[in-house]
């Protein structure tokens, strides 16, 4: 008997696929797995129907606390990839691996998704699956399907899913970012409407919320200590009610599409902006310059679903290492939907009152004369290259284009 182990949500995708997986890859039998990373409970009891629905023996793994573990490495990493906090990208590899777990487990031959052959997730899902020895199956991608096909197909067959609309926009959900997509958002010319948003009020009103970290990990929310998994929650709901965390971006995606997306991400945004400040506080310039690009190309993976990769290992090495006095707290105001620091502190920030303040004098033995000798030498090189240039003449730039016709003739000539 052959076997396939499904990522299962119990939409319209992934539902259509388990007949397909029998009838033409000819499995005998289908396993669906649902990863828990933080979806509304409702996707949950909807995917539970239709399996039972489908006599789909439904394995779920929750994996919040290893997914929330991940965030904080982004928040630790001040990651976020064209404004967008990463969501869905990072709990790809997650769900993936526990997929995996499970298909391995229970002894399949195969693993399947039904991820469209234009997105990011096939490629995520993918690049840990295809790590082990099972067959990698992609339904829709492989069979080309459209969601019409689909809604025709789930309708003929009387798949126990809504066939029709299944909602206007497309939502991708879990503890980090609410992502929305489709529909008329599509055009990046259309406002969204409010109904879009469900994670975030109409920004009105506003608060102060400080957050405690620990060697860069948030570990407090106005002085009360709690785990990842709640703190991200409390968070997404605290500051979500203040409108707090709206991102609208044009998103270049891997295979090169560029797409509208519209996300909702509260704790996101607070627990970066906080960190970010503490940061600033208790990190070196050159630690904090040098960083920029480690934050770069960490997010650069992670969007791409690479954070098990050996140079994330590495990254996560410099990061940590910078994060060791990254202990204190910053306060955040979050007001109009906008939030900003107001106030941060530790024990380690690399600040003395007394030197930068205006009113003392000679601290550590500097005194203000002692920058004379400093302000002397400051742009020495480039006042003396100005003097030079100032006797160079410059190679006149073309204005009609003639300019560039005689360079390919000289080329041409030479060729
Ligand atoms: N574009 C984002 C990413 O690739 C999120 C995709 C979310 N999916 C959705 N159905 N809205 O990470």
């Amino acid at each position: 008997m052959t076997s396939v182990a499904l990522a299962f949500s119990g939409g319209l995708d992934t539902t259509v696929c388990v007949p397909i997986l029998k009838e033409e890859y000819g499995y005998d039998e289908v396993i669906g797995v649902n990863v828990d990373v933080g979806q509304p409970t409702e996707e949950f009891d909807e995917a539970e129907e239709t399996a039972e629905a489908l006599g789909l023996d439904l394995h779920v793994v929750d994996a919040k606390d290893e997914f929330a573990e991940l965030c904080f490495d982004a928040v630790k990493t001040n990651a976020t990839y064209q404004g967008y906090p990463l969501g869905t990208a990072l709990a790809r590899p997650v769900i993936a691996e526990a997929i995996l777990a499970v298909a391995e487990e229970q002894g399949c031959d195969a693993i399947a998704h039904g991820c469209t052959g234009k997105g990011n997730d096939q490629l995520r899902f993918e690049a840990v699956w295809r790590g082990s020895d099972l067959e990698v199956i992609a339904p829709v991608r492989e069979l080309g399907l459209t969601r019409q096909w689909e809604i025709d197909y789930a309708a003929e067959k009387d798949l126990p899913v809504e066939a029709g609309d299944g909602g206007v926009w497309s939502i991708d959900e879990n503890i980090w970012s609410r992502a929305v997509e489709g529909g008329k958002l599509e055009n990046p010319n259309y406002e969204p409407p409010e109904e879009i948003y469900e994670w975030t009020a109409e920004p009105e009103g506003e608060t102060t919320i400080e957050v405690t970290f620990e060697a860069g990990v948030p570990v407090a929310v106005d002085g009360e200590e709690m785990d990842p998994v709640p703190l991200i929650q409390h968070l997404n709901e605290h500051a979500g009610s203040y409108g707090v965390g709206r991102t609208d971006v044009m998103e270049d995606r891997m295979l090169g599409l560029k797409v509208r997306e519209n996300y909702e991400h509260p704790a996101a945004t607070v627990l970066l902006t906080a960190h970010q400040a503490l940061e600033d506080l208790v990190l070196t310039k050159n630690e904090r310059s040098f960083k920029k690009g480690i934050e770069q190309e960490w997010a650069e993976k992670a969007y791409q679903g690479l954070v098990f990769a050996p140079v994330v290992d590495a990254l996560n090495a410099f990061v940590d290492e910078t994060q060791a006095a990254v202990t204190g707290s910053a306060t955040v105001k979050v007001s109009g939907g906008n939030c900003r620091v107001v106030a941060r502190d530790s024990e380690y920030a690399v600040y003395s009152e007394e030197m930068a303040s205006f009113n003392t004098e000679d601290v550590a033995g500097i005194a203000q004369e002692d920058a004379t000798g400093v302000a002397k030498y400051h742009g020495l090189q480039e006042r003396l290259a100005n003097e030079v240039h100032a006797g160079v003449s410059k190679p006149e730039l073309a204005t009609d284009g003639s300019g560039m016709d005689e360079t390919s003739e000289t080329d041409d000539t030479r060729e």
